[in-house]
Order: C-alpha cells, then structure tokens, then sequence
C-alpha cells in the first residue's frame, strides 16, 4: 500500500461520495447551535440531528462532509499514541433514501478498490450488531459483507456495548451499526480476541450505523420515520491506520508542528518518553485551541462551559512547553502552523488569525507569571505536607490566586504521588459550582433530539432578539453562540461595552413590538451569494453555489438557519430580557425568556 496523506484521504473521500450523488457540505462550527446536551460538536452526524429526525436538508438527502470535533473526555490521556482532543470526521448521509446495501456496498468499494484504498480484502474485518430486546441480530449486514467477498470467519457479531451508536445526548436517532477493521495479522491474543479486543490486533477504521431509532427519554426505542445511514471514519486514526503508523503523531497532520516544537525546544521527539509525551500534548492541544479560536462561532478563554475547556487546553500546553524550556510568546509560532497547514479546508482559521494570536498571547500572559509562581507555591505545600493529600483549601487558592485549573492541581499532584482533596475544593468553591452546576443540569436536561415547541419558539425570538440588537446597537453585532433550554434562550454576540438599560429596553421593546405585529415566519432556499445580495446575517457556507435556508419575519428579520421555527411571530408570547452580561472579552451575553 502506498503511503497516504491527511489531504490525500480527506479529498479520495469527498469525491467518491460525491460521485454516487452525494452533496459536500461545509463542516459545522465546534459550537453545536441549539443544542443543550454538549459543549463541543463531537460527530458528524451531531450537526445534521433535525435531519435525521425528518426535516429536509436544503442540500438534499445525500450529504457528505468532513467535520471538526472536539472530545474532551479524555483530556489526561492525551500524550499516549492515540488520544486526541480534535479530530476531523469524514462522513457520508443518507437522509431516508440509501440504506444498508448501497451504505455498505460503498463502504467496500471505496477500502479495496485499486482506484481507493486499495485495502486488501483478507486485511479486513468486520463487526455487525448480535441483536438484543430492542433491535434483531444485523443478518442483512453480514449477508451483504458476504456478497462483497468477506468470508464468514471476518465478520463478528457483537452486542450493542460494541456496536450500537448513539445517540449522541440523552435522546435521539441512533440504531446498529457495522465497524470496519484493519486486521493487522498479528496473532490473535487469545479464542475470543476480535474487534472489540484492544490486543492492536484489529484497528478500527470506519463506522456505518443504520440509524433508525430514537431514543426517548424513557429510555424506549422507537423506530424513526425515516431510515437513515451515518458514518464516521476518523481521518488522523485512519491515516495512521493505514500507513502502519505507531501513533496518529507520526502523521503529517503533526509532523509540522511536531517540527516546530523540536526547534522552539531544541530537543528531539522520540529523545525521551517525557519529551515524547509533552511534545504531543502540546502539539494536541495547541492545535485544539487554534480551532476553538479560529472556528466560524469560535470562544474565547473564560472560566465556564467551553471557554473553560479552551482555558484548561491551553494552560496545559504552556506548562508543557516551559518543561521543555520553550520561552513565553512561542504557543502562536505553532498556532500559526496549524493555520497555514489547514487554511484550505477551514478558510475559518485565516479568517481568524489575528484573533488567534492575540488570544492565546493574552493567555499566556495571563497565565505564564502565575505558572511560575503557583508551582513554587505547589512546591511549599507538597514539602510542607504531613499526609499525601492537598487539601481543598490549598487546591482553591492555587485556583483563585495562580489560575491552576482543578485538573492541572490533580495532574501536579499525581506526579508526585499526592492526592487532591476534590470534594474540599468543590466546597470552597461552592458560589461558582452552583452557578455552574445549574448550568450543566440544564445542558443535559433538554436532549439533543429536544425540539419541543418552547425551544423551538425561544429559537424564533433569537431571530428577532439578533435583529432588534443590530438595530439599537448597530452592525458590529453578530451571533458568537446560542444555548437554548426549555426555560430560557441565551445568545452571546459580538459587542464592546455593556449595554446601557435604556438599550436593553429598546431592544425588548423591539422583539415584542415584531412578535405583535403577527409577521408569518417564511423559508426560502437559495445560495449563499443570494441570500447575501438578499443581506440576510448568519453564518455563511463559503462554498459557491451552496445552497442554504433562510428564514424570514417581514422585513425585521432575515436570516441563514437550520430550523426549526415557529410559523407566525405572534406564538411567540411575551419576551423578557432577564440579563445582559459579558460573556468573554469583546462578547456580551443576554439571557431572555418567554412569557
Ligand atoms: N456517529 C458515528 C460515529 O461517531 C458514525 O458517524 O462513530
């Protein structure tokens, strides 16, 4: 097999699909719109849910894309050979129309065809779904990997622990699906060993489900109205995959960076397993933050939801760097690696990089002074300590005082044997947790299948409430994140100061002036550069001639939207705007509800 690089796959991939109908559409900020389960997009499939639930694509109902995800599950892991916080997803979707066997037909076509991966057909293996009290056993599958030349002794059936996907929250479309693998031909290390063994003998490479349930909240399935196939191949895993790698860090995806660090280090990768370790942390997550950053909705570090999680990245990678001697100021040399490595498929970083530089050097700033002292201050504790425990006093003041993210203080700790007295902290800094936890009980509350007709109406009125802000505030507004609950929506946008009462006040008076005015709530389809001649706002696909939704209320409103909305204007109620606060630096928050 030849050697295969990320761009090589990531373009093979979009145009295969392409020529079996399928439409590419652009990749999806990392901040899921709408969406109260997660902080980050962590799938392919994650952006397209009201597709998949029945509303139609504008783009049609083959789709394929590559899209950026964040997992931030395993935050401590990464450093070993495979975690990553970022990764692209290639995936292809049939909304209701191709099913099983085209799905999986395709999928073999494009690992083994000569003119693809050229993967031979012994070197793969497979695993369908056993079947259980709410689906069958998957036969079809294994009939129709039968019928493309995989014997049987290379297709496994496996519970749902293993294959079953979804959803991606609490509620949604989900349903069986078929893993594809690499069978390396090492031994198998035991009878049982298969693909859901971790031996290395099989390697995942791609996953086709065949979603056609939905999980409700009662924890029931029921069949969906429409069948529909998701699939994900995770491109840096199947790089490495496919070129024997030992680790998705010897791809070129971070040979560049890796590069960089080497030089701003002046140590080699591969020198040490420390060196190693905290090479790929950096490279990880300087590469995460430049995407949080640069991404079309984008965050900025702060101390909540994903501002936090960018924060804690970042912080992480500066005391990797220091440990291995690279000064303060150089994180944005390998930022700005990573915007010239991928600026052709997300022009978002480009557009974007000033934006990038100044926040990770304030960053830096912030936190590099404070680094220095907070781990002489660790230093102290850990010598002055009686037991092995930090307690939660001393972990709330490495917080307060030196900005240690609880995280950082337990990994500090760990390494030099001590624990952290976790719950002490969560006391001491109980004001915040309240605050904070409330925040993710309702993230988790409404589901990410949860478009009930009070999200689906406080969805509306961030239409209106974004059109009344340009209107009192000026054009400088523009949309940087919408989290709606069943109680409230939340909307963050561009704007430098607070906003003064009487603003506030136009701007409710505004809203609840249109929703009087019983405007119908209409929807056309046309392409980017329509709607933009047309001077609708939102987030423009960059693609020429993509075709996109916009929603309109009379002539107060006009935007680009996925849905879903009310019909009329005045279902909407009363609207109040409970808070106007800042949100990040340069970002203002407004918190409103319905009445
Ligand atoms: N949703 C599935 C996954 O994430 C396939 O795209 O693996």
């Amino acid at each position: 097999m030849k050697e295969i690089k990320s761009g090589d796959l990531r373009s093979m991939y979009l145009n295969f699909f392409k020529d079996k109908g399928h439409a590419i559409i652009r990749s999806a900020s990392l901040i899921p719109e709408n969406d109260p389960t997660v902080l980050f997009t962590t799938a392919g499939m994650h952006p397209l849910t009201p597709y998949l639930l029945g509303q139609k694509h504008p783009a049609g109902n083959r789709l394929t894309d590559v899209q950026k995800c964040v997992r931030t599950g395993d935050i401590d892991e990464v450093g070993d050979a495979s975690h990553c916080t970022f990764f692209e997803m290639l995936g292809n979707w049939s909304l209701g129309d191709y099913f099983k066997k085209e799905a999986i037909h395709w999928s073999y076509e494009f690992l083994t065809s000569e003119k693809y991966l050229n993967i031979p057909v012994e070197k793969l293996a497979v695993s369908v779904f056993a079947g259980d009290e709410d689906a069958p056993r998957d036969e079809e599958s294994a009939e129709i990997w039968q019928e493309c030349g995989l014997k049987k002794e290379q297709i496994f059936y496996l519970p749902k622990k293993n294959n079953w996907w979804g959803p991606a929250g609490i509620t949604g479309p989900c349903g069986p699906d078929t893993e594809m693998f690499f069978d390396t031909g090492k031994p198998k290390c035991s009878p049982e060993c298969g693909p859901q063994c971790d031996c290395g003998k099989y390697l995942e490479i791609w996953n086709d489900v065949f979603m056609q349930y939905n999980k409700k909240e009662d924890g029931t399935f029921e069949p969906l109205k429409q069948k529909n196939v998701d699939t994900g191949m995770g491109l840096e895993r199947t790089v490495c995959v496919f070129n024997g790698f030992k680790s998705v860090y010897e791809t070129d995806v971070f040979a560049g960076a890796i590069k960089c660090i080497e030089q701003l280090a002046n140590k080699k990768y591969g020198e040490s397993d420390e060196i190693t370790k905290a090479m790929r942390i950096i490279a990880d997550h300087v590469r995460t933050a430049t995407f949080m950053l640069g991404d079309q909705i984008g965050v900025t570090p702060s101390n909540v939801d994903q501002g936090y999680v960018l924060r804690r990245l970042i912080r992480r990678a500066i005391r990797f760097m220091r440990q291995l001697d690279i000064q303060k100021g150089e994180m944005v040399k390998i930022a700005l690696h990573y915007v010239d490595f991928y600026r052709e498929v997300y022009p978002e970083l480009e557009e974007n990089r000033q934006k990038i530089v100044d926040e990770l050097t304030k960053e830096e700033e912030k936190f590099s002074k404070a680094l220095e002292q907070g781990t002489k201050e660790f230093e102290r504790v850990v010598a002055k300590a009686e037991g092995k425990t930090i307690d939660g006093q001393t972990a709330f003041r490495l917080y307060d005082t030196f900005g240690f993210p609880i995280e950082m203080t337990i990994e500090f700790a760990k390494e030099k044997g001590f624990e952290v007295d976790v719950e002490g902290f969560r006391e001491k800094f109980s004001e915040h947790q309240k605050k904070s936890q409330l925040g993710s009980e309702q993230r988790f509350k409404g589901g990410l299948a949860d478009h009930s007709e009070k999200t689906t109406r406080l969805h509306t009125a961030t239409h209106l409430l974004q059109a009344a802000l340009r209107k009192v505030l000026g054009d400088e507004v523009a949309q940087k994140g919408s989290n709606i609950t069943e109680e409230r929506l939340r909307f963050d946008f561009s704007f430098g100061r607070p906003m003064t009462k009487e603003e506030i006040a136009e701007t409710q008076r505004l809203v609840n002036e249109a929703i009087k005015k019983a405007m119908p709530i209409t929807c056309r389809e046309m392409t980017v550069e329509e709607a933009k001649n047309e001077g609708a706002i939102g987030l423009f696909g960059d693609k020429y001639g993509e075709i996109v939704k916009v929603y309109a209320m009379g002539d107060f409103s006009k935007e680009i939207c996925g849905g879903p909305h009310a019909t009329n204007t005045s279902e909407l109620g009363e609207f109040v705007i409970t808070k106007e606060q800042s949100s990040s630096s340069g970002v203002r928050r407004i918190k409103a509800e319905l009445r």
